[in-house]
């Protein structure tokens, strides 16, 4: 058996995805692990006073997360690397109990762009952040209730026979969940009151989501594959974050960004598109006293990081002639001629470097030139944040399927690849860009 379908960091992935089944935990488990490595929390309210050596994280609404260490030898660059925390679900409306015929549904809308289908009858439970009336003020508390809730019932056969030839749905009519039978008394208010540890009358607000709590599996003749919810994109936030760890010290320093709300446009304060990285860079330069900061952004780095598509052995048309990427191929460097990936040549043919120097294999993606696809992180940024930036993510089957599909193989060549660019420095000088270590 090919020893790099390690078990163990899968087996550490899948556990790490199932303690965060929205962003809010995401930044959660990571602020726990970073903790654990002696980490200091920083608040966005207080002045920072930053030291040369020293390892820092903030948290913008309990969501997004930057963590960063300041080198002992004077500041050079910025080594960057983002993913993003949240993933597509269905969120749960206010006032959300709705009677239909002997059961009370839960109103629900869309949080990105999910494959609805893989929604239907399994066991879904509630997970999220609820507002709370304190003796202090408003606090918010984190819920996660770890035990099945929830079901959204698909039409049998019998009463839908073209239902495998193709179905359009109606996500208002048909994906709210059953939550309970009409004359239960336990109301979902008191089932998040009682998770969040509150009175009912005490819960103010709340950002709530229908989630899938089933754990992630290895799976394949020889453990060759993983199969987990939301491995879009907290297959690379894990990943990025190993890296971020194990790197060795260097002049420039290193930078871990985990984003919320990339599934749904990024345009918001903690968002890829609002000003949280930004603000953070600014901070760490003038608590160090740099004054000018263009020379360090004009030799820094931005590695964005999400997850792409493998070719599916279903669909081989579907994926561009030329570039196949497979899953346990290695990391993929996603290319746009319209820049939604702001992959370049040389960033590019930086990323490539560090992927050889780590020794880690990879793979390049471009769209089948009459299919949209997606876009991610790094453009956004780069329209406020000038940098070399790198599109890249993981190769994987069925993205946004509440249960996907990667390569057991290829967590691990993250984890190298992001430990190698966080131990590197750039230099641009006289049209030539040095890797320095
Ligand atoms: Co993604």
């Amino acid at each position: 058996m090919d020893r790099s379908y390690s078990m163990t960091i899968n087996n550490e992935l899948l556990d790490f995805i199932h303690a965060s089944p929205t962003a809010f935990h995401a930044v959660s488990t990571v602020q726990g692990i970073l903790e654990k490595q002696g980490y200091e929390k920083l608040a966005e309210q207080n002045a920072w006073d930053l030291v040369p050596g020293g390892k820092y994280f903030v948290i913008r609404n309990h969501s997004s997360l930057i963590a960063f260490h300041i080198p002992r030898e004077p500041l050079h660059s910025f080594m960057i690397g983002a993913s993003h925390s949240d993933s597509p679900m269905l969120k749960i409306k206010p006032n959300p109990e709705i009677k239909s015929e002997s059961v009370i549904r839960l109103d629900t809308e869309r949080y990105g762009g999910m494959l609805a289908a893989t929604w239907f009858d399994r066991p879904l439970t509630c997970a999220g952040c609820v507002c709370v009336r304190s003796d202090n003020g408003i606090e918010q508390r984190l819920i996660h209730i770890d035990r099945d809730l929830f079901v959204i019932p698909s039409l049998a056969i019998h009463m839908d026979r073209s239902v495998n030839e193709g179905h359009a749905y109606n996500f208002q009519k048909e994906m709210l969940p059953i939550f309970r039978a009409e004359s239960s008394e336990r109301t979902f208010l008191s089932v998040i009151a009682e998770a969040a540890g509150t009175a009912e009358d005490d819960v103010l607000s709340y950002d709530l989501y229908v989630v899938q709590n089933e754990r992630g599996r290895v799976f394949g003749a020889e453990n060759e594959f993983i199969c987990a919810p939301r491995l879009d994109d907290l297959q690379c936030a894990f990943a990025d974050l190993k890296g971020f760890l194990h790197a060795k010290e260097t002049s420039a320093a290193p930078v871990y960004v985990l984003f919320d709300n990339e599934e749904v446009g990024s345009l918001t304060k903690q968002g890829a598109a609002g000003t949280f990285l930004q603000d953070v860079l600014d901070r760490i330069l003038r608590s160090l006293k740099i004054s000018d900061i263009y020379p360090v952004l004009s030799n820094s780095f931005i590695v964005s990081s999400d997850n792409a598509h493998a070719v599916h052995p279903a669909h081989p048309e579907k994926a561009d002639p030329a570039l196949r990427p497979h899953m346990n191929g290695g990391i993929v460097i996603k290319h746009s001629a319209a820049q939604l990936y702001s992959t370049d040549a040389i960033s590019s043919a930086v990323f490539k470097t560090i992927c050889e120097r780590a020794g880690v294999p990879f793979q390049e993606f471009a769209n089948h030139s009459d299919i949209r696809g997606g876009s991610t992180l790094g453009h956004l940024l780069n329209s406020h944040l000038s940098m070399y930036t790198a599109d890249i993510g993981l190769p994987q089957l069925a993205m946004h399927s509440c249960f996907e599909t990667a390569g057991a193989a290829d967590t691990q060549y993250l984890i190298d690849a992001m430990k190698e660019f966080y131990s590197s420095v750039l230099h641009a000088e006289n049209n030539t860009l040095r890797i320095l270590k």
